[in-house]
Order: structure tokens, then sequence, then C-alpha cells
């Protein structure tokens, strides 16, 4: 049977994997509250089409931090893609790329960041970084990205520890024995290094931190993890160039809001002085729309990125992509909307959210 929406390349995933593989793609921290409202809250949004408009043609490209982008839908970046496909992230890049979007690559990648970049040289990638305790690490892992071509500096912000993932615990042994970290060590070394030791993130890294790193790197610097009115103004204040609105997938903090609900709030502290952008529990066209009509600039997808790495690795990612692409255009074509500068707020019934 073809697979026609994301959840089909959940389910076959779920068939597919290993106990362990499948519980750490799904992981949630504590009750896991977060990661299901991040999905039902989309589901409380209702829309108001418009009708006999000409929308003969629909265009769903647009640009993020002034790159143009085929949809506004993007790849978030998860750790360890070796685990779902032999040539993991070297086969995200290359899907990445054919579907012409973004692709924020993870510190916690299982591929060279090099090979990364070799096998999908004209891609759009950002870098996602796990501040390091140790700074000179950081320094190397920054300047090494930004030679590499990567456009976009993403520094996760609600990780300063692991939060607590009662599956992954309970599947400790069998998950560590192939976990490991390609990107901490200078490339001349080429040493990878197991998960289990790897260096810690940093927990004292705080605002003031970010001048230091805004004073070695020309990328722009996007934080991923915010979730109030008094962070977005701070980030805009400390110069910050974007924001994913993100809880991590309901990974780090349960019971935080869903993403879509901290949307709003967000987007309107920073009055339009940065791009916002949004991820956590988008799987179909309409949560897309829904997301850009509150002001996200673009979402990221996570877990089912995986899913279609797992389904067929590169091919399987083309598919997702593809599918949630048609799925955003044909909502875009039914609600009236040409072109994405057209959608906004006007487009969500508001007495129910
Ligand atoms: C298996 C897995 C690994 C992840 N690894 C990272 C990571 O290395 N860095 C990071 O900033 N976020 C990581 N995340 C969080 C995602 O970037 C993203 O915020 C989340 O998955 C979005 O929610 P969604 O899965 O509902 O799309 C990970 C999420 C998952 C599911």
């Amino acid at each position: 049977m073809p697979l026609v929406c994301l959840k089909d390349f959940k389910a076959h995933a779920r068939d597919r994997l290993s106990k362990s593989s499948w519980d750490f793609i799904e992981g949630v921290a504590d009750e896991g509250i977060t990661r299901d409202e991040n999905i039902a809250a989309f589901k409380k949004i209702r829309l108001r089409p418009r009708y006999l408009r000409d929308v003969s043609e629909v265009d769903t490209r647009t640009t993020i931090q002034g790159e143009e982008i085929s949809a506004p839908i993007c790849i978030s970046p998860t750790a360890f893609h070796g685990m779902f496909w032999p040539d993991g992230e070297v086969s995200t890049a290359r899907a990445a790329q054919e579907a012409g979007i973004c692709y924020i690559t993870s510190t916690f990648a299982s591929c060279t960041l090099e090979d990364i970049v070799a096998s999908a040289p004209k891609g759009l990638r950002w870098f996602q970084l796990y501040v390091q305790s140790d700074w000179q690490l950081n320094k190397q892992l920054i300047q090494r990205v930004e030679s590499l071509g990567f456009k976009a500096l993403v520094i996760t912000v609600d990780a300063p520890i692991v939060g607590k993932r009662r599956e992954d615990i309970r599947n400790q042994l069998d998950l560590m024995k192939s976990l490991q970290l390609k990107n901490l060590r200078p490339p001349t070394e080429r040493n990878s290094v197991p998960y289990i030791q790897s260096p810690p993130i940093s927990t004292s890294f705080c605002w003031d931190n970010l001048s230091w790193i805004q004073s070695i790197t020309q990328l722009p610097i996007i934080l991923k993890g915010i979730l109030t009115k008094e962070d977005a103004e701070l980030a805009v204040e400390h110069n910050v160039r974007g924001i994913i609105v993100s809880n991590h997938g309901g990974r780090q903090l349960d019971e935080v809001p869903a993403s879509i609900d901290a949307l709003t709030e967000v987007a309107t502290a920073v009055k339009g002085k940065i791009e916002v952008y949004l991820d956590g529990g988008v799987r179909t066209g309409t949560d897309v729309l829904k997301a850009l009509a509150l002001g996200a600039k673009c979402i990221f997808l996570g877990r089912p990125i995986l899913w279609g790495l797992a389904y067929k690795g590169e091919d399987g990612i083309e598919e997702v992509l593809k599918i949630l692409k048609n799925e955003f255009h044909t909502s875009m074509t039914l609600i009236g909307c040409r072109s994405v500068a057209e959608i906004n707020r006007d487009l969500i019934q508001f007495s129910r959210l």
C-alpha cells in the first residue's frame, strides 16, 4: 500500500525499527504531556477559507534569512541519523538539497560535517550547536561550520542538561553501544567519540556569552527553544537573527506549552524585527498553514524526517517532504492563498483558540 500521509511513515518506522531505535525517536521527557499536546493543539485551531479568488497559480516558495526555499517546510536538527539508515546524515542532506529546503545539522550527527557537505554541496544548511563546556571546542566547531559553508548557527537553548527520557534509560545498554559522535574532535584527528564519553553540554551558558560567539563568527545566530515573550525580547536585544519556537518535541522540560500555543506570544514580542520559526507536532499541510498564519516564517520537522529515513533513506525523506509540500499546496489553494505572503491571521478562527 502506498504511504500517503506522514502518519503512514510513522507506522512503517514502528514496524521496521528495533525497539530501542523506535523508542529513541518517540522518546519524551517524563510523562510526554508536551509531545502529545504539540499535536493536539494544532487540531484545536480552525480555519477561515476565502473563496472566489483565482487560485490557478499557487506558489509555495519563501525565504529564510534571505535564502529562497521551495516551501516553508525544513528539517530540524536530530541526532544520530546513522541509527536509521547506513548513510545517515549524508542521505538527509541529499534529500534536503533535492527538495530545495534547509537542513539543520545536529551537533550529534553520525557523519562528519565534511562528508555531509560533500554529499550535497549546493544544499542550504544551518548548524545546530549544543554549546559545549569547552570553549575552545565551541570555537573550533563554529569556525569549522562557517568555513564549510553552513549559513547560520542554531543554538539550542532548552537543553543545558538532557531531559529525563524514561524509555532511553530503560534501553540504555542497547542504545549507547552504537552511538558515536563524529564532530567533537578537529577533522584532522577524525576520531569519533562514543556518545557515553562525549564532553558535557554547558550548563553555565547564558545571555552574556552570546556576544563572545558573535565576536568569533559572521554567521547569523538563531535560538532554538524559546517559548516566552521575555526570552524573545532578550533575543532581539542580543542581536539574535531568528528564533525557533520549540519545546524539543517534548523531550526536555515536560508540561511546557505546545509550540503552536507559544508561537503567538513570541511572534508578538519580536514585533517583526527578526524571523520566527516553529517546530513540534507539524504533521499535515494545514498544520504548516496554521503556523504561518500565526507568525512563523517556516516550520521544521523532527520525527517525520527520521520516519522517512528509516523507510528508504534519501528517497524516504524526499517522499515525506513531497507529501507535506503537496498537502500545503492543497491547503493554500483551498483557503484562497496564492502566495505565502498572503497567509495571515485572518485565516484563523480565534474563538476556538
Ligand atoms: C530523535 C530526536 C533527536 C533529536 N536531536 C536533537 C538534536 O540533536 N538537537 C536539537 O536541537 N534538537 C534535537 N531534537 C529536537 C528536534 O530538533 C525538534 O525540536 C523536535 O523533534 C520537533 O518536534 P517533532 O518531532 O514533533 O517534529 C531531536 C528530536 C528527536 C525526535
